[in-house]
């Protein structure tokens, strides 16, 4: 197969985590007989300092003409303390979303049966949990206006706004991939209290009946807050609106042992994403000690995606084989033992492949 892959590796650790799944992307490519064509692209605060704009034009069109974009991570702390920065690396991200019509983020999480015990839950509580959260990604309170200030700037105001589209969208897909699954769809809303909320679920009630072999279950965000750390093994499916989803996916990190774990696919329209969910983590930046599993992870999120089931199987057994043996950057290394570095990771990967 040939693949046009968009690389937008972004700002903080970006650069050297991408570096690591392109090697295993490469060791693929090798192996398999296909042929992967990367295209490099600035995001973030590496393009605001290259052109003022973090998501550019010619960012875009790479995006648009390849067949799937590999993305790092963005933000700076230049940018995070100055609540007067009139351009943000975030803000790239979101119109980078919107523009290519990424309507939802897939957030798969699952315990790695050798790291159950580095989770800071109890082992016994996490062992088995599998879940993926569908995290709708460009509607609600991000996106919804007015948004802003009154004159005298006292005044803050966010809008969410879902339409009937755009939640039908989204649940046909989760009602899908629960279908796919355990058969298990919950709605994460708060439809005591806000108006969004209560469409979500009347229009999932409507559409239940499309999906007769799909439990159906709803639940409050707070509670799910709780449950998803009480009990991560009662769920199967998620979805939910794109702020809850951004939250509770930072919670549910941490069942898994490690934000560096995880990874997401962004689809919707003809071009799908995929990057890891932790951020830029700039504190690491340029110490070759990130951990580049979530990348990787999330590279072979892509070649599922494409149709490469073989080839993504053998990303995870490579990946798996790593964490058995210890070749793990230090967020997962067991105490007193040796930590390695991205690129040793890296390479250990790429050549199980
Ligand atoms: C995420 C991030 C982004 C979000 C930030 C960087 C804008 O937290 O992808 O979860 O809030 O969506
Ligand atoms: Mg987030």
């Amino acid at each position: 197969m040939e693949l046009k892959i968009a690389v937008l590796a972004g700002d903080g650790i970006g650069p050297e985590i991408v570096g690591e799944a392109r090697k295993v992307l490469d060791a693929v490519a090798a192996r398999y007989g296909h042929t992967f064509i990367y295209k490099e692209a600035p995001v973030g605060a590496a393009a605001i300092d290259a052109t003022g704009d973090p998501y550019p034009a010619s960012t875009h069109a790479v995006c648009e003409e390849s067949d799937v974009v590999l993305f790092g991570a963005i933000g700076d702390p230049k940018y995070d303390n100055d609540p007067k920065a009139k351009v943000r690396p975030e803000q790239g991200l979101l119109r980078m979303r919107k523009s290519l019509g990424l309507f939802a983020n897939l957030r798969p999480l699952a315990v790695f049966d050798s790291l159950a015990e580095r989770s800071p839950l109890k082992t016994e509580l996490v062992r088995g949990a599998d879940f993926v959260c569908v995290r709708e990604l460009t509607g609600g309170m991000y996106f919804g206006r007015p948004q802003g200030r009154s004159e005298d700037g006292n005044t803050a105001y966010d809008t969410c706004v879902y339409t009937r589209e755009e939640i039908e969208r989204i649940l046909h897909l989760a009602f899908k991939l629960a279908r796919s699954r355990r058969k298990q769809l919950t709605v994460v809303d708060k439809a005591n209290v806000i108006a969004t909320s209560r469409l979500w679920r009347q229009i999932a009630k409507e559409m239940g009946p499309q999906y007769p072999d799909v439990q159906l279950d709803f639940m409050f965000v707070d509670n799910a807050a709780m449950k998803i750390i009480q009990c991560p093994t009662a769920f199967d499916v998620i979805v939910t609106e794109n702020l809850f989803g951004d939250i509770l996916t930072d919670e549910a990190s941490v069942i898994s042992g490690s934000l560096g774990m995880l990874p997401s696919a962004s689809v919707g329209a003809k071009v799908a994403l995929f990057e890891p969910i932790h951020g830029s983590y700039p504190q690491a930046a340029g110490k070759n000690i990130a951990n580049p599993m979530a990348t990787i992870l999330s590279g072979a999120m892509l070649l599922e995606h494409v149709g490469l089931a073989k080839e993504g199987k053998a990303v995870r057994d490579a990946v798996n084989r790593a964490i058995e043996q210890g070749i793990v950057t230090e967020d997962i290394a067991n105490k007193g033992e040796k930590a390695y570095s991205t690129t040793a990771v890296g390479d250990f990967v790429a050549a199980q492949i």
